[in-house]
């Protein structure tokens, strides 16, 4: 491993954490501090660094349609459509009733009740008939991990060239390295769902050793197209610069 990672203590977390845009949001502050008092599944909710590169990304491309999958007290999803071009919308799915109403309570304190649509019911179910009128530029999926390839397989060509799809919990706590907990289904599943995304040539991925794990994949534009390239004159250029 190059020695430029460093360990990351407390002190050094909790400085990053500081020196963000977000960084003295008090809706979010609120929303995590009731998310956490919910006691041992409080730990299920995004982290703030993660929520905040989230909006960082959902705004860099422009999105207007969105999907996140996995809604649980609407931290993502709020990240998410604050950063919705007018007239956009989140589509969240999720299964618990519980958690879910303390997010729309949230969205309705932040104003955004209009734009995100809850989905409520097994994702397993609703994602595979979810026909967005126009193509998708943002997927955010942190729901059951043993479906994130059909997720994954539906979502992904309903993503427009340039949009984002990405995945949190890919590390799984480094479990798919560990010789005792790889062979665990839940794990040869996220290991069999990362060599996937890695070998895909529809998109272009990195998987970040942030929390858990998250992966980001852009969405390439099909082949032939302006944008597409674009992009590989710019890899050739690459490839003649180094020689
Ligand atoms: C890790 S939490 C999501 C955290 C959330 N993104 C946040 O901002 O804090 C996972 C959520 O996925 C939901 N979930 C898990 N399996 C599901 C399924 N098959 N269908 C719908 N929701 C599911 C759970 O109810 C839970 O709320």
């Amino acid at each position: 491993m190059p020695d430029k990672h460093i360990e990351l203590t407390e002190e050094v977390y909790n400085y990053a954490l500081a020196q963000r845009s977000d960084a003295n949001d008090p809706l979010l502050a609120s929303l995590y501090a009731d998310t956490l008092a919910l006691g041992e599944v409080g730990r299920l909710a995004v982290t703030p660094l993660q929520a905040s590169l989230i909006s960082l990304l959902a705004g860099l491309i422009g999105t207007k349609w969105a999907v996140e999958v996995g809604t649980f007290t609407g931290i993502s999803s709020i990240a998410i459509a604050r950063m919705l071009s007018p007239g956009g919308k989140v589509f969240s799915f999720d299964q618990d009733f519980k958690y879910t109403s303390m997010a729309r309570r949230y969205w309705i304190k932040a104003g955004l009740q209009d734009r995100i649509d809850l989905r409520l019911g097994d994702a397993r179910r609703q994602v595979p008939f979810f026909r967005p009128r126009e193509l998708l530029d943002f997927v955010y999926v942190d729901a059951d991990k043993e479906s994130y390839a059909a997720y994954y397989d539906h979502l992904c060509p309903q993503v427009r060239g340039g949009g984002m799809l990405v995945f949190d919990n890919t590390l799984r706590g480094g479990e798919m390295v560990d010789p005792n907990l790889r062979n665990k289904p839940i794990n040869r599943a996220m290991d069999a769902f990362n060599r996937k995304l890695a070998t895909d040539s529809r998109v272009q991925v990195v998987l970040l050793p942030i929390a858990d794990g998250m992966t980001i994949c852009r969405r390439m534009p099909p082949p032939g197209s302006e944008l597409r390239r674009s992009i590989d004159t710019r890899q050739l250029d690459r490839v003649r610069i180094g020689g």
